[in-house]
């Protein structure tokens, strides 16, 4: 795809990964709806902020009524409450849903009259290592975003009739606030930005970013006993 002259929209990019996918997509010649909960946090020159609260109905439909021309969506914005599944609070568990899975899936149903109509158009959802492996600590996110891939694989066949592709990316730890409290090696957000956007324009289906993916990715043919060792 070319993205030169084509409008794109990023949700949650007032922040972190959705920030630099933003600035990509501006750098590459989009116009560029910057869609964030609190537009005037949108710092970025060149671009378009609009109010999107993805988890909220009528801020979904207003948005999609106040763009027109989107042939570029990205699903970026999220959330991690760090609950655990068996002891954390069912309201974070369900906010993580919301986010990850009815927020995205909400976005997606309100913008696909307008991909339709343009000659060439993409969805791009940010997805993580941690849709292929759970880690307890964090099960109500990791659950939400297997969610997400899932919603990704059944959504892409059927936007394939409407000729839009979608893509999906997998990464593992980017340096954000959301990983603020994590102690490992992190990616800098605008690199992953930069192969997600080169993966846009390939027309990639699937956008591996680092290896900690491509090896769980792997490690998902070799079944529960490869992806959670400690349990043998
Ligand atoms: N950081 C990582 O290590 C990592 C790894 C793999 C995947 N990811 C994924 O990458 C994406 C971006 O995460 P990040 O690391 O950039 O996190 P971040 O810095 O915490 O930014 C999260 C963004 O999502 C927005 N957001 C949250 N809930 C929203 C809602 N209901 N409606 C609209 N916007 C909402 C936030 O807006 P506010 O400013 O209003 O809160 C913010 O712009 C997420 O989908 C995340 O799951 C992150």
């Amino acid at each position: 795809m070319d993205i030169n002259g084509k409008t794109a929209l990023v949700t949650g990019a007032n922040r972190g990964l959705g920030r630099q996918l933003a600035a990509q997509l501006r750098d590459r010649g989009a116009v560029v709806y910057a869609a964030a909960r609190n537009p005037a946090t949108v710092d970025l020159p060149g671009v378009t902020p609009i109010a999107l609260d993805i988890t909220d109905p009528t801020s979904v439909a207003a948005a999609a009524a106040a763009t027109s021309g989107v042939a570029i969506l990205v699903n970026n914005a999220g959330s991690s409450t760090g609950s655990s599944l068996l002891t954390g609070d069912l309201a974070d568990v369900r906010l993580e849903m919301d986010a990850h899975f009815f927020g995205t899936l909400a976005v997606i149903r309100a913008f696909a009259p307008q991909l339709a109509a343009q000659q060439s158009s993409a969805v791009l959802n940010i997805l993580s290592a941690l849709s292929w492996v759970s880690f307890p600590a964090s099960g109500a996110y990791c659950a939400a975003k297997s969610a997400e891939w899932s919603l990704t694989n059944a959504l892409r066949q059927e936007l394939a009739a409407q000729g839009t592709r979608v893509s999906v990316l997998h990464v593992g730890y980017m340096d954000t606030d959301m990983t603020r409290s994590v102690n490992a090696p992190k990616s800098d957000p605008a690199l992953i930005a930069k192969l997600a956007v080169d993966g846009i324009e390939a027309g990639d289906a699937e956008i591996i970013a680092d290896e900690v993916s491509r090896q769980v990715q792997a490690g998902l043919a070799a079944g529960v006993a490869a992806l959670y060792p400690q349990l043998a």
